[in-house]
């Protein structure tokens, strides 16, 4: 996953942010904590027993030891699993909590992002940011600290324990201290440039499996297959070369620090009987009280080596998700709140130039859209319709010029209010993958009632395929609508917007995909709609926009002809040789 950073958040702000994030548990933290501790107290209590055990047990058969031992153990053990049982059920809980907190921000924050924030980036990494990189900010919040603290703990207590049995010998094992260390810093180092390489990877797993799922059909069809399984196969192989790496540089750590207790084993059994350490006392229980410790001290030394780089994934994980959070949302500053406009849609000089693209989408737009008067947008494709409608519910902004609603800029709206004022229907219909029903009744309709739905669905020239379907009109469309046909899909969309009944109408290639004969049953019950609306339509059949009070030609973002139809082919412009065209092509298919 590239690091998108919408905004740049430093590691300190980064620190400090996650422990805001932790406030609202600030207690399950501190008894987790506790209990850590806990746990790496009675490890070090216990290697401490050792002695006794070994010197009184065996060597001195002290009975007072011999009743009391078997509690001590027993109780160190019985304390240690309750604070184990703590602090994994603490950690859990903290952690879940962090990552679904993480979660909802992030969401929260894609659906009030700009349009052209997810013009920007792909799904997939929409996607792995809320699936993979808020997992991570929980493996560092929690499992990081964890290893952090008790590991930590335990080899701060056993080598203090060492160093109170003998400190000589502790000393003479301090020789080992560069060559673990030197261990430490290779194997961290080499985790992180490693993981880094991985969270780039899993995004790009992600994002083939999606194309391929989303494009099957294309694949099909066009012979992808050998292409995409290749594709695949190189992130995946990488993948597997990426893992079996971490896992050598595990072994490899592994083993070395087997190396070295057994190395730190020899050095001690090669001190202890030296004869200088004769007279310093060290028993047979010292020795196995430092042999424990040592055994203690190593596993926890090799997991703390992998802390750091843990933590640095975790950093860059909440940073890349901080980013998100503090970017920028769709702007909203308007402060004028409408019940119902009257639907006058006036646009004054308007230039769009897309983000990153090098030729304006629209050029000095000036049109006027009266209430209740129908405007057709006709043009070649790529004329600049869509981005023209597009303006109007401020999924874009004009780069000069305005748009105005009954007078006033559409900035001085809310947008809750002036999107409340438009039905709309896009020219790639979107579907839920829920029912019929709760797909025409969305969002704010969600309220209708059933005989609404009907009705809107009825008008839509819906309820003819919708009668048929097992379950009526609460049958599932599958995801993005795959269980309809296009056309069906677009009259489901219409529907919606018919029943949000809305002052301003935007129907963008809204019955393309349907017959002659069913676009005409759509067109009544729209045209009995756009009585008192203003609506703007889009289309490329033009028999459909016959009846419009203007026609508006675009070419190149530039508005090249206006007028109403009689007008138009009046003039004999382009307007009227298309229409021809088009003309001539139903009458050959007519023949
Ligand atoms: N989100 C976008 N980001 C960048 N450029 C865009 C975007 N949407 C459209 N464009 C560009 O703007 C120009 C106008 O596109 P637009 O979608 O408005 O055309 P259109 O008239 O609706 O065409 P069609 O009839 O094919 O739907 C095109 O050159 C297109 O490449
Ligand atoms: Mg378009």
């Amino acid at each position: 996953m590239s690091r998108t950073a919408v905004g740049e958040v430093s590691d300190a702000t980064t620190y400090r942010r996650l422990l805001a994030l932790l406030s609202p548990f600030r207690w399950v933290v501190v008894v987790t904590i506790l209990a850590m501790v806990a746990d790496a107290v009675c490890m070090t209590l216990f290697a401490k027993e050792v002695k006794p055990l070994v010197d009184k047990l065996f060597v001195s058969r002290d009975p007072h030891m011999i009743f009391w031992m078997p509690i001590i153990i027993v109780s160190i053990f019985f304390v240690r699993s309750i604070a184990v049982y703590i602090e994994s059920y603490g950690s859990a809980y903290v952690g879940r909590s962090v990552v679904q907190d993480m979660r909802r921000r992030i969401f929260d924050k894609y659906l009030r992002m700009p349009t052209t924030f997810f013009d920007r980036e792909s799904s997939g990494q929409q996607i792995s940011r809320i699936t993979y990189t808020s997992e991570q900010v929980a493996q560092a919040t929690t499992d990081s600290a964890k290893i952090a603290i008790v590991d930590g703990l335990t080899v701060v207590g056993l080598v203090a324990m060492m160093l109170w049995t003998s400190w000589l010998l502790t000393l003479a094992l301090l020789v080992m201290v560069p060559s673990i260390g030197i261990l430490v810093t290779y194997v961290s180092r080499r985790y992180r440039r490693i993981n880094t390489t991985i969270q780039d990877v899993v995004g790009r797993v992600t994002g083939v499996v999606e194309e391929v799922v989303g494009a099957h059909r294309e694949v099909k069809v066009f012979g992808g297959q050998d292409y995409e399984a290749k594709r695949f196969d190189d992130v995946t192989d990488r993948t597997r070369k990426l893992n079996i790496k971490v896992a050598a540089t595990n072994g490899l750590s592994t083993a070395f620090v087997q190396l070295a207790a057994a190395i730190a084993l020899a050095l001690i059994v090669f001190f202890a009987t030296r004869p200088f350490m004769a007279h310093r006392g060290l028993t047979a229980g010292g020795f196995m009280r430092l042999f424990m410790c040592m055994g203690g001290i190593l596993p926890s030394l090799k997991r703390l080596t992998t802390v750091q780089s843990n933590i640095q994934r975790g950093l860059a994980a909440a940073q890349e998700l901080f980013g998100i959070i503090d970017a920028p949302v769709e702007r909203d500053e308007g402060t004028r709140v409408i019940e119902l406009c009257r639907g006058d849609i006036e646009f004054r000089d308007v230039h769009l130039t897309y983000a990153g693209a090098s030729t304006a989408a629209l050029r000095g737009i000036s049109l006027d859209c009266p209430p209740g008067s129908i405007t057709a947008l006709v043009g070649r494709s790529g004329s600049g319709k869509s981005s023209l409608a597009s303006l109007i519910p401020r999924f874009y902004e004009p780069t000069s010029g305005e748009v105005l609603l009954d007078g006033h800029p559409l900035g001085d709206y809310t947008l809750r209010s002036l999107r409340a004022q438009i039905a709309w229907v896009g020219q790639d219909v979107v579907l839920f993958d829920d029912t019929i029903a709760k797909n025409i009744a969305y969002g704010a309709l969600a309220g209708a009632s059933e005989a609404a739905i009907t009705a809107a669905a009825e008008a839509a020239n819906a309820m003819e395929f919708v009668r048929e379907l097992p379950a009526g009109i609460h049958s599932r469309v599958g995801e993005g609508g795959a269980l309809l046909s296009g056309g069906q899909r677009q009259r489901i969309a219409v529907a919606r917007a018919l029943l949000k009944n809305a002052p301003i109408l935007v129907l963008d290639e809204a019955t393309s995909a349907l017959d002659t004969e069913s676009e005409r049953l759509i067109q009544d019950a729209l045209s009995r709609l756009m009585k008192n609306r203003t609506t703007l339509v889009i289309a490329h059949r033009l028999s459909t926009v016959e009846h419009a009070d203007q026609i508006v030609v675009l070419d190149q973002g530039h508005i090249v002809e206006r007028g109403t139809h009689v007008e138009l082919l009046a003039r004999g412009g382009k307007y009227a040789a298309l229409y021809h065209l088009q003309f001539r092509d139903a009458a050959t298919a007519a023949a």
